[in-house]
C-alpha cells in the first residue's frame, strides 16, 4: 500500500486526506481510539498526536522515522551514497530509492541493513559491509524520511510537529550555534520551507537549502606529474574520483600510488555539532525558529 500511494501519486492522498477531514471520521476507527473518533467531530476532537497516528495510516505510511537517527544518517549519505543516488534520494546515476521496493518494504532498517551490507556489486551498487549497524540504521531512517517527505506534501497541516518551547530553543540556538552563524542566517529560515517538519529536516540537514553548488563536497587532486585538478566530487571510491571543473570538464582520475586526493566538505563544521543533539533540542530549535518566519 505504501508503494501504492507514491505511484499512485501525492495529488491522490491530498484529496483523499481532505475528504476525510471533511468527513470527519477516520478509516480505521478500531486503531486510533474509537471513542475519540467517533461522532461528528471526530477527527476534530483528536489530538495533534492521534490525528497524526491516523493520517499516517490513511496514507499507508509505515511507522514514522526516527527523527535523531535520521539525522545522524543525512551526512552518511551525503558521503556514501548521494553520488549515486542524489542528495534527496531521488536518484542520479544509480535508482530513484524513495520509490524503491528495497525502501518501502523496510521499516526499521531489518530489510535495508542485510541489503545494504552485501549491495549488488555486480550492478553497480557497492557493498558497506564496513559500516556499522548503526550507520546503516541511520542511513535507513534517513531514506525513510525522504520517503515522508514526498508521501506528506500537501498534509503537513495535520501532522504537527511544533511541540518544542520556542524560549528553550532561542536559548540553545544562542548558546550553540552563533559560535558559526548570525542572526541573518535565521531571519526568515521558516519562511523557506513549506512546512515546520521541512524546517526542522532543513536546519538539521541543510544540504537541500541551496542549488548554486556551494554546498557542495569539492575536491583538490595532486597528480604525480605535479598537476592539480580541483573541482566538485561526482563519484569517489578507494580506486577512483571523478571531478567536475570550473568549466564543467569531467576529470576521472585514478587513485594510483602518488595521487594525492585532498576533499572539501563545506558541511562539516556543521555536521559535526549533529550528534550532540536531542529530540528535546530538535524541537525546541524548531519552534523558535518557525516564530522567525
Ligand atoms: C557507485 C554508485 C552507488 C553508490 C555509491 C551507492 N549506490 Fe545504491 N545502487 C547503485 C546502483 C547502480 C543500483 C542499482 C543496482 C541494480 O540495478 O540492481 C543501486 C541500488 C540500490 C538500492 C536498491 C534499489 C532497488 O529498489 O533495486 C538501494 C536501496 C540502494 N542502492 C541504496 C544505497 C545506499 C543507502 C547507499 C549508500 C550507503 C548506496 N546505495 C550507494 C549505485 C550506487
Ligand atoms: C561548528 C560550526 C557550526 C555550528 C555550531 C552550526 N553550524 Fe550551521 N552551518 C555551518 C556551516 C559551515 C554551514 C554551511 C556554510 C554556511 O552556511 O556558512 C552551515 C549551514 C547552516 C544552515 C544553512 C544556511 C543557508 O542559508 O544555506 C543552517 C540553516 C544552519 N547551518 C543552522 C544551524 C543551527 C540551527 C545550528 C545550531 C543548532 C548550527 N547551524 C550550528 C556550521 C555550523
Amino acid at each position: 500500500m505504501r508503494q501504492g500511494l507514491i505511484t499512485g501519486g501525492v495529488a491522490g492522498a491530498a484529496v483523499l486526506l481532505a475528504a476525510l477531514a471533511l468527513s470527519q471520521a477516520t478509516p480505521n476507527s478500531r486503531q486510533t481510539g474509537a471513542a475519540a473518533t467517533r461522532g461528528p467531530n471526530g477527527f476534530r476532537n483528536m489530538t495533534p498526536a492521534q490525528r497524526a497516528a491516523a493520517t499516517r495510516r490513511f496514507l499507508g505510511l509505515g511507522p514514522p522515522p526516527d527523527k535523531a537517527a535520521a539525522a545522524l544518517g543525512a551526512p552518511l549519505f551525503r558521503q556514501n551514497c548521494a553520488f549515486c543516488h542524489g542528495p534527496q534520494a531521488r536518484g542520479a546515476e544509480g535508482p530513484n530509492l524513495i520509490t524503491s521496493e528495497e525502501v518501502l518494504d523496510d521499516e526499521h532498517g531489518e530489510r535495508l541493513e542485510a541489503f545494504l551490507k552485501k549491495g549488488r556489486p555486480a550492478m553497480g551498487m557497492p557493498s558497506f559491509a564496513t559500516m556499522s549497524d548503526t550507520q546503516l540504521y541511520d542511513i535507513a531512517e534517513f531514506l525513510h524520511e525522504q520517503v515522508e517527505d514526498v508521501a506528506n506534501r500537501g498534509t503537513y497541516h495535520v501532522l504537527n510537529i511544533l511541540v518544542g518551547n520556542a524560549a528553550q530553543g532561542k536559548e540553545y540556538v544562542d548558546s550553540h550555534c552563533m559560535t558559526c552563524h548570525n542572526a541573518e542566517t535565521f531571519a526568515h529560515l521558516a519562511s523557506r520551507f513549506r512546512s515546520p517538519d521541512q524546517l526542522q529536516r532543513g536546519w538539521i540537514w541543510p544540504e537541500g537549502l541551496r542549488n548554486d553548488g556551494s554546498l557542495a563536497i569539492t575536491a583538490t587532486v595532486k597528480t604525480p606529474d605535479g598537476g592539480t585538478i580541483s573541482g566538485r566530487v561526482t563519484q569517489v571510491s578507494d580506486f577512483r574520483i571523478t571531478l567536475v571543473d570550473s568549466f564543467g570538464q569531467t576529470h576521472v582520475i585514478d587513485r594510483d600510488p602518488g595521487v594525492e586526493v585532498e576533499m572539501k566538505d563545506p558541511l562539516a563544521a556543521h555536521e559535526a555539532m549533529i550528534p550532540s543533539l536531542t529530540n528535546e533540542d530538535m524541537h525546541n530549535v524548531t519552534a523558535y525558529l518557525e516564530t522567525l518566519k
